[in-house]
């Protein structure tokens, strides 16, 4: 094992242990639990998706997030925030920092088009309250709305990409000045106010879906009922299909950001002794029911009641923006007050979508911070600037699949490989007694015995056997670009060689930050 740990004075810290839980339950609730999660579980069997669900939350989510929670605590102990700085204490070679270096990447290349589409929840709860999309109630019309505000086509609504610029750089800043405030002043502050916000705003909005009752009585088969029937009704046939179980566990791992490498930060500003088992199940019991029980009761059983069964296939079919962005937008129109419900509505998803953001660029703010011994505010900057500048192509290239392109090999793929480098690090190469010691140390609840196994063969081989399938039924085709036009060859590629850009960069800092010698600065004994 490690020596004692140490640990610079100065390292920012969690203020309360509420503020911690709640920091964590936003970084993890996001837009996944309201626009993801509804459409993942409607398209893949309703409630019979819950099963895969629900087995891949306990065997993967939860001892995930436990690993990272784990890792993340452990760093903070030695000074580091980031992976490279972890794994460098748990794998004494040369090469695991550089191995760390993935967990700078998968952040900062989320964050470079995760914010982005934060940026349009603001924009839609700003045009939902200033009514600028009054008046456009067919499907088509708002499809054209949206495709219009990103610069696809051009309308009367927006001539050009402008406006979806401005939303973004309006979001960008508010993520840049969060982070700049620091760990407890900022983010922790920050989710303090948000998630209760989320709470209510998500509380008001179940309470009038079922309060909807048939808003059509023309058509009696467009009803509330019907809506829960279709989300919750399972059909188990579907669970013949490895699509089905792929679809729960990438649900899982986004919806609680494992293997983004967000959590290990937030974990580093605990104290050594402070407990991560039970923050970590209430951390993830928290997304839970945002996702299943508020997510799963608000975009579509209303999308049933107004559009009816078939429609609602088709709309789920299409993803969350088809959802999200048409389809509600549309359904406001239609209620009594949707204006005001309709900006709860767009206001929730900001507020959930930006509480991740914050968490996503907070490693590569750690690491300028530790690393680099860079003033937060110069941190702020540098992340802000770099952030935005790569995301322009994101927001200029979006109609040539480059944002999709990001997003698998990101936040599907990249998640899971790192996962899966997490666990052999920590369990294996660390040692399976070192990581159980780890992990229980000032645990609140004492972890049975049989998660260390689960853990060290189950959920391993899980993510493997993850990487496999997705790969083959997924990532070979988007790797040989199957279904891509030729003209959109050239931002496909460009969208790789930044996505290789970014890594190499990254592995380019470690390297410069690990020539300076490490000095570790002893702990003042607690
Ligand atoms: N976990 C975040 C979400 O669900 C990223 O959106």
């Amino acid at each position: 094992m490690n020596q004692p740990p140490s640990q610079p004075k100065s390292r920012e810290q969690w203020g309360t242990r509420l503020g911690l839980i709640l920091a964590m339950a936003a970084n993890a609730v996001g837009l996944g639990n309201f626009l993801r999660f509804p459409v993942q579980c409607a398209g893949n069997g309703g409630g019979a998706f819950m099963i895969p669900y629900f087995i891949a939350f306990i065997l993967l989510g939860i001892p995930l997030m436990w690993i990272e929670w784990g890792i993340g605590r452990f760093g903070g102990k030695y000074g580091h925030g980031t992976t490279p700085g972890m794994f460098h204490y748990l794998w004494k070679h040369p090469l695991a920092k550089y191995v760390g270096a993935i967990g700078l990447t998968i952040p900062f290349a989320l964050v470079i088009y995760y914010n982005y589409i934060v940026s349009w929840t603001l924009a839609y709860s700003v045009f939902s309250l200033t009514g600028k999309y009054a008046g456009i109630l067919d499907f088509r019309g708002m499809a054209d709305f949206l495709a219009a505000y990103q610069g696809k086509i051009s309308n009367n609504y927006f001539p050009n990409i402008m406006t979806a610029f401005l939303f973004f750089c309006i979001t960008h800043f508010c993520m840049m000045w969060i982070i700049s405030r620091g760990v407890s002043k900022g983010i922790e502050r920050l989710a303090k106010t948000a998630m209760p916000l989320i709470f209510v705003f998500g509380a008001i909005l179940v309470i009038r879906v079922l309060f909807l009752g048939t808003p059509d009585p023309a058509l009696p088969e467009n009803n509330i009922a019907n809506g829960f029937g279709f989300i919750w009704n399972p059909d188990f046939s579907m669970l013949k299909e490895s699509k089905v179980w792929l679809a729960a566990t990438g649900q899982i791992f986004f919806t609680l950001s494992v293997g983004f490498g967000a959590i290990q930060t937030y974990a580093s500003y605990l104290k050594p002794k402070d407990d991560v088992v039970l923050s970590g199940v209430a951390t993830s019991t928290t997304n839970e029911f945002c996702e299943v029980i508020l997510g799963g009761s608000i975009a579509i059983p209303v999308t049933v009641a107004f559009f009816g069964l078939a429609q609602t296939k088709t709309i789920a079919a299409g993803g969350a923006f088809d959802l999200g962005f048409f389809a509600m937008p549309i359904i406001f129109q239609k209620m009594f007050l949707g204006q005001v419900f309709g900006t709860i509505w767009f206001f929730l998803l900001f507020l959930a979508g930006v509480t991740s953001s914050v968490a996503m660029a907070q490693p590569i703010m750690a690491f300028l911070q530790e690393e680099f011994k860079t003033s937060r505010r110069v941190a702020a900057w540098i992340v802000g600037t770099m952030t935005f500048f790569f995301t322009l192509p994101v927001i200029f290239f979006l109609k040539h699949g480059f944002l999709n392109e990001i997003d698998f090999w990101i936040g599907t793929f990249g998640l899971v490989v790192f996962a899966i480098l997490e666990v052999v690090l920590f369990i294996w190469v660390f040692g399976a007694a070192n990581a159980w010691k780890e992990i229980n140390s000032g645990a609140d609840i004492r972890l049975p015995r049989f998660v260390l196994p689960l853990m060290k063969y189950v959920t391993l081989a899980y993510l493997v056997a993850l990487m496999v399938f997705w790969f083959i039924q997924d990532g070979w085709g988007v790797l040989t670009m199957k279904g891509v036009s030729a003209a959109d060859y050239p931002y496909i590629w460009f969208a790789r060689f930044m996505l290789i850009g970014i890594a190499a960069f990254m592995v380019f800092l470690v390297y410069i930050a690990w020539r300076k010698p490490h000095v570790i600065q002893r702990r003042v004994p607690e």
